[in-house]
């Protein structure tokens, strides 16, 4: 089942979201925390609240060693949400997600810019892949190019690791991911908004008010 995730702590965004997309959870990263100014004892619930206690909330680690990347992970997975935990892919990362996968702890492999380094990730066992998007493409390389050679050595080797790309600065970057064939998305909510506002599409909408007012004033369609 494809995963649509906003990639945002911001209550407001998440809540107007879900009432018109299917969003199955959030992705947060520590700078969305610390920009947001609320810490997970607050987001959490009301989180939840929102999406139901079924939404997904990525939580990326911040312990600077795997000992303390596991250990906090392991607390993670004790609160009463489903988490699952973001680490970064490095050299410790990697460590710290093969520990965590021989605990069957729901892992995110995040910070990946280059298939080489997203391939190792789902060879420890991520459950999710996050290569950056736009981050790869501001670098001079091809971010959706990532995804999509990514997703064919997943699909080749028929890996578990599920991409879930993040890092978004326009619709376009948006489709290829999709059309590459990704399980999962996360989405910046001015993306988000993006994907449905086509110019063409309100004065489509306002023509066909017009007409309607002109013969049936302001009846609904059953009362005409
Ligand atoms: O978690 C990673 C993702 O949020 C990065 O997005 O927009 O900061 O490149 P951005």
């Amino acid at each position: 089942m494809f995963e649509l995730y906003l990639d945002t702590a911001d209550l407001g965004q998440i809540s107007r979201f879900a009432a018109c997309l299917p969003v199955h959870g959030i992705t947060t990263n520590p700078s969305i925390l610390a920009g947001s100014g609320i810490g997970l004892a607050e987001l959490l619930p009301k989180v939840a609240e929102i999406l139901g206690d079924k939404a997904v909330i990525h939580v990326q680690v911040v312990g600077e060693d795997a000992d303390a990347m596991v250990r906090e992970a392991l607390h993670l997975q004790e609160l009463p949400y489903r988490i699952v935990v973001k680490v970064p892919v490095t050299e410790i990362g990697l460590i710290a997600i093969k520990r965590m996968k021989t605990r069957n702890i729901p892992v995110l492999a995040t910070a990946i810019y280059s298939v080489q380094q997203g391939f190792l990730a789902a060879l420890c066992g991520a459950d999710y892949l996050a290569p950056y998007v736009n981050r790869i493409d501001a670098m001079g390389a091809n971010g959706t190019g990532v995804v999509a050679d990514l997703q064919s050595l997943l699909d080749r080797h028929r890996l578990v690791g599920k991409l879930l790309p993040a890092s978004f600065k326009n619709t376009q970057q948006v489709l290829e991911v999709l059309k590459a064939g990704v399980g999962a998305i996360t989405l910046p909510p001015g993306i988000a908004a993006e994907l449905f506002a086509h110019p063409a599409v309100q004065p489509a909408v306002n023509r066909f008010t017009q007409d309607w007012q002109a013969v049936f004033g302001r009846k609904l369609s059953f009362e005409s």
